[in-house]
């Protein structure tokens, strides 16, 4: 297994979501008022499919709960959400309250969380990248975390598509732009994408988050696919083609660069196009040593059938 312990949650990530957590609004009213109106799991199509099942849920670095109490509220999937942020969970409890959903919450840093037992799916949406190691915390939710033939919801920063954003703010504080500046550029994006800017609360946690993190990374669906392999996933889909139908692993990297040209031409329209990706993926065999070395089966097979004389 995977061994967790080794890493723990940045006190600098830790610190600036207990100042200011992601995805709030400005009363617990508001914003169980704002997951009854709407429900934005729909914008995810694999992840209604997977609740169909009504799996147990576990949402990794679940904020101020949308996800949790969103699935709790609109499919009736008994869900639980962990974050490091103390802030962010006390908001999720009592939006849960409010709606008198049965979704649970819990403070704990993700790699040293370990669970009673496996879920049937597990969630993480934008908090991967905010560690030291996206690649291990992926590899400890996988093996720790996710049941036999159970899946995992994930949502990163995609390494072209964040790419002009970024630089776009980092020209900004090169030209000593101030932060009110800053925010100001943010909410023409925001507005550019046909965002409405009415919850200044909420903007502004966005704005925090996308443009004064202290830690992020960004990623490429193709550089998990060894590791996913080797932890017996398989990618269902991906937000990179639009959750469409797959396309064979060698059109994947060429695909994966036109969120570049994406991103680019947001920019260049005066939208917000944040570069985030996401991917559902399925354990399809187990990681046990002696079952998931499953690459070798084809190329032992023929010698085998030889023995047996076929
Ligand atoms: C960008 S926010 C996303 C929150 C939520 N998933 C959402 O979509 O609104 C990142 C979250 O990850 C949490 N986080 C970061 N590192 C963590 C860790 N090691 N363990 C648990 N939560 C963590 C932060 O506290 C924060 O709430």
């Amino acid at each position: 297994m995977n061994d967790g312990t080794k890493l723990s949650a940045r006190p600098d990530v830790r610190a600036f979501y207990d100042a200011g957590p992601f995805n709030l609004r400005d009363s617990p009213e508001r914003h169980a008022a704002s997951l009854r109106a709407g429900n934005s799991l729909a914008d995810y199509p694999p992840l209604v499919a997977a609740l169909a099942s009504q799996p147990r849920i576990l949402d990794v670095g679940c904020g101020t709960g949308w996800l949790v109490n969103g699935a709790s509220l609109h499919y009736g999937c008994p869900a639980h959400g962990i974050d490091v942020s103390t802030v962010a969970i006390a908001r999720a409890s009592s939006v849960a309250s409010l709606l008198g959903v049965a979704s649970s919450f819990e403070v704990a840093d993700l790699f040293a969380y370990r669970p009673q037992e496996r879920f049937g799916l597990v969630t993480s949406m934008g908090v991967l990248h905010h560690t030291d190691d996206c690649q291990a915390a992926l590899a400890y939710l996988g093996e720790s975390f996710v049941a036999d033939n159970g899946a995992m919801f994930i949502g990163l920063y995609h390494a072209w598509g964040r790419r002009p954003f970024l630089a776009h703010f980092e020209t900004l504080r090169r030209q000593r732009a101030s932060e009110e500046a800053m925010f100001a550029a943010f909410r023409r994006l925001w507005r550019g994408a046909g965002r409405s800017d009415h919850d200044e609360v909420l903007l502004q946690s966005w704005f925090q988050d996308q443009v004064l993190h202290p830690h992020e990374t960004s990623h490429t669906l193709c550089e998990f696919l060894p590791l996913l392999d080797s932890l017996g996933f398989e990618v269902v889909s991906t937000s990179v083609n639009r959750f469409g139908p797959l396309p064979e692993r060698e059109a994947l990297p060429a695909m994966e660069k036109q969120l570049g040209q994406a991103s680019q031409r947001a920019l260049a329209e005066g939208r917000y196009y944040p570069g985030f990706f996401a991917f559902m993926a399925r354990r399809r065999y187990s990681p046990n040593p002696l079952t998931s070395r499953r690459t070798e089966f084809p190329t032992i097979l023929p010698v085998l059938r030889e023995f047996a004389g076929e």
